[in-house]
């Protein structure tokens, strides 16, 4: 019999990558029951959810904040080209690959990209990005990633909307390893555009990315002279299906709509304080073990994530190696680093369910094991039991 008429089972990992993460029981579940026609009343009915629930996690009243069919990366496209047209100019902060993908999808989109680098491990400098508004007579966007997955690191989103609108210019921000896991607050931070991924903080798979438009950016894509380049994306038509017109667009990916609903259900039924606090409580209980390790937190220590964990690998330690192990022998996925810190960091993710006690004791424990092969010589148990003396205290 060929390989592929064999029945599949993959086998069961710990996903502490940078996402996905391992998904709630319950969203698996819901993924799995009888399909509804994408018009039928009760699929409507669950779309209303989604969207009083998106708006929830959100903290925002926008009309439009819907789930894209497609990955974080269709999120951000869709932010982009909805609010830019050939020959704007727009501001990317950049402190990592992702903030680079904005500037790219920027430039695609016909844009002038001014990019803002600051330096990968550290936050975006909200000053760096104001005397960089100042030198354009007009800016459509400025565009900033939140949580950085590629560092680890946190950005200061009210102060970047701020400076944003003080040159009248929309603020565009990436929440895809934010949403869920720490605070996001559209409305109190007055932001206008936010995208975000369903496979991280908020413990559903890959394959949808809520995104929420604000009325400044209804108001500029009303205003449009060329159309959205992009049909699939085009708000304006999506709109039409998730507001009450209900008008057909494209066929809405029915289950994963259902697993995300049920996705935000477990996280309002934990509530999104209670959510904040369980990521740095854990986060930090990695950071303890980390350090008692006698390793390095690699992101600034005022601006760490604590939904992506960033540790520098000790020196001769062969980072494909120890990843492998903890993969095959582990059965744990942890991430490596991208870029110019490619081979440099780890990048461990605590995010929705792999945010608790036994998945940050089991990579330390692992992790300990898998460099002691490598010659670390560290003495056994330190980091779990440094991580577990915490949740003691
Ligand atoms: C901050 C950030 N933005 C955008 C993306 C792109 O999302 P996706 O891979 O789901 O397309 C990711 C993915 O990890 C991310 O971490």
């Amino acid at each position: 019999m060929p390989k592929y008429l064999e029945e599949f089972n993959p086998p069961i990992r710990l996903l502490l990558g940078p996402g996905p993460s391992n998904v709630n029981p319950r969203v698996l579940q819901a993924m799995s029951a009888p399909l509804l026609g994408h018009l039928d009343p009760d699929f409507l009915d669950i779309m209303d959810d989604v969207r009083d629930m998106l708006r929830i996690v959100f903290k925002t009243k926008n009309e439009i904040t819907i789930p894209i069919s497609g990955t974080g990366s269709a999120g951000m496209e869709a932010a982009i080209v909805n609010v830019i047209e050939p020959g704007d100019t727009m501001v990317v902060g950049i402190n990592g690959y992702f903030g680079d993908r904005i500037a790219q999808i920027g430039e695609r989109s016909g844009a002038t990209v001014a990019r803002v680098n600051a330096e990968w491990g550290l936050p975006l400098d909200p000053d760096k990005l104001n005397e960089e508004l100042k030198k354009h007579k007009r800016v459509k966007a400025v565009a900033m990633v939140h949580a950085e997955t590629s560092t680890g690191i946190r950005s200061p989103a009210k102060e970047i909307t701020a400076i944003a609108h003080a040159h009248d210019a929309l603020v565009i921000i990436d929440t895809v390893t934010s949403l869920g896991g720490i605070e996001v607050a559209m409305d109190d931070w007055d932001a206008d555009v936010s995208y975000s991924g369903t496979q991280k903080c908020l413990g559903c798979p890959p394959g949808l990315s809520p995104v929420t438009f604000g009325p400044r950016a209804e108001s500029v894509i009303s205003n449009r002279k060329t159309p959205v380049q992009s049909w699939y994306l085009d708000t304006s038509l999506l709109k039409n299906y998730w507001s009450q017109n209900r008008a057909y667009h494209h066929t809405a990916p029915i289950s994963m709509i259902y697993g995300l609903r049920e996705g935000l259900r477990v996280v309002l039924e934990e509530g999104l304080d209670n959510r904040f606090s369980r990521h740095e409580y854990n986060a930090a209980a990695l950071r303890k073990g980390i350090e008692a390790m006698g390793m390095e937190m690699f992101a600034q220590e005022d601006s760490r994530l604590p939904t992506l964990n960033t540790i520098r690998i000790p020196e001769g330690i062969d980072d494909a190696k120890v990843r492998r192990s903890l993969l095959t022998e582990h059965n744990i996925e942890i991430g490596g680093g991208l870029g110019p810190v490619a081979g440099k960091i780890w990048r461990i993710g605590l995010m929705g369910e792999n945010s608790n006690k036994e998945a940050v004791v089991s990579v330390l424990s692992a992790l300990e094991v898998v460099l002691n092969e490598q010659g670390a010589e560290m003495t056994p148990g330190t980091g779990a039991s440094a991580a577990e003396a915490f949740y003691a205290s």
